[in-house]
C-alpha cells in the first residue's frame, strides 16, 4: 500500500476523472473525502469504496466558496486528523468564443476552474504547513491551458492559470515539503460537465485509443506516492502523446 495511514482530498471526486482518482488513492491505503456539490455523486462514490474494504466519507462543498472549504478542511482534519494529500479535480468549462460568452459565464468558470484549486490549496497548505510533515498536491490541468481551441476561452484561460499556480506553489511550499504538480489531460472519456461518452468525439494520438479516468489516476498515484520524491512543480501530459504531435502529423 503505497497510501497506508494518509489523508487525501479530492474535489469534483462524484464520477469520471475524479471518482477514479478517488478509487485508485483508497486502493493504496488513502483515507479519502470525496468532495463534490452533488450530493448524490459524493455519496455514491464514498458508499462504493467503502465496499471494496476502502476508507472514504463524502462531502458537499462548492471549490469556490471559501466558506464551504474552511468547513470541509475543518471536518476532514476532524474525521481523520490530518491531511496529506490534496487533488484539485473540479472544473467546469464554457464552451463559448470570445465573441459570445457573457462576462457572468467568464465569471463562473475562473471561480470554480481557476479560484476553486487556489483556495482549496490555501486552507490545505496551511494545514499541511501546521501539521509540520510535509505533503503533496497536484491539480488536474488540461491541453486546452496550453493551447488555443475554438469552443472554450475562460476555460482555457483558467487552466493556463492552473498550470503556472501549479510552478509558483511548487516554489512557494517547498520549504515546507509540499509537493505541487499536474496532469494534462486530453479528452479523456466523457467531456468535461457531461457523464456519457461520445464515441463521435475525434480522438487524435500517438497510443491510438480514447483516454480513461483510470489513466489520469495513475498518472496521479505517482505524483503522491514517493516514486516521484525527485518531481516538484511539474506539468505531467497524460494525453496519449497528442502535445507532441505537430499540427497536420499523421497519428499512425
Ligand atoms: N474529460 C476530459 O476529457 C478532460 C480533458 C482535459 C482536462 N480535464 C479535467 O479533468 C478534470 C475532471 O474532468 P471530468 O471530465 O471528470 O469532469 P466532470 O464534469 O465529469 O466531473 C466533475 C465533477 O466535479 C463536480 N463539480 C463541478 N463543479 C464543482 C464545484 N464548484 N465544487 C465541487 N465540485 C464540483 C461535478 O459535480 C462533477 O461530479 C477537470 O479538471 C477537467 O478540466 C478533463
Amino acid at each position: 500500500m503505497k497510501l497506508a495511514n494518509q489523508v487525501a482530498i479530492v474535489t469534483g471526486a462524484g464520477r469520471n476523472i475524479g471518482e477514479a482518482i478517488a478509487k485508485t488513492l483508497a486502493a493504496e491505503g488513502a483515507k479519502v473525502a470525496v468532495l463534490d456539490l452533488d450530493k448524490g455523486r459524493g455519496d455514491k462514490v464514498a458508499a462504493e469504496i467503502t465496499k471494496a474494504g476502502g476508507e472514504a466519507s463524502a462531502f458537499v462543498a462548492d471549490v469556490a466558496s471559501e466558506a464551504d472549504i474552511a468547513r470541509v478542511v475543518a471536518a476532514v482534519v476532524d474525521r481523520w486528523g490530518r491531511i496529506d494529500i490534496l487533488i484539485n479535480n473540479a472544473a467546469i468549462s464554457d464552451n463559448k468564443s470570445l465573441l459570445d460568452i457573457t462576462r457572468e459565464q467568464w465569471d463562473a468558470v475562473i471561480a470554480v476552474t481557476l479560484t476553486g484549486p487556489f483556495l482549496m490549496s490555501q486552507q490545505v497548505a496551511r494545514r499541511m504547513v501546521a501539521q509540520g510533515s510535509g505533503g503533496k498536491i497536484v491539480n488536474i490541468g488540461s491541453t486546452s491551458g496550453f493551447f488555443g481551441r475554438s469552443r472554450a476561452v475562460a476555460y482555457a484561460a483558467a487552466k493556463g492559470g492552473v498550470a503556472n499556480l501549479t510552478r509558483a506553489m511548487a516554489v512557494q511550499l517547498a520549504p515546507y515539503k509540499i509537493r505541487v504538480n499536474g496532469v494534462v489531460p486530453n479528452k479523456i472519456g466523457s467531456p468535461v460537465g457531461k457523464d456519457e461518452f461520445d464515441p463521435t468525439r475525434p480522438v487524435v494520438n500517438l497510443v491510438g485509443r480514447p483516454g480513461v479516468p483510470l489513466d489520469m489516476a495513475r498518472a496521479v498515484l505517482f505524483l503522491v506516492s514517493e516514486d516521484s520524491e525527485f518531481i516538484d512543480g511539474n506539468m505531467l501530459f497524460v494525453d496519449g502523446g497528442v502535445s507532441a504531435m505537430m499540427v497536420g502529423e499523421k497519428a499512425r
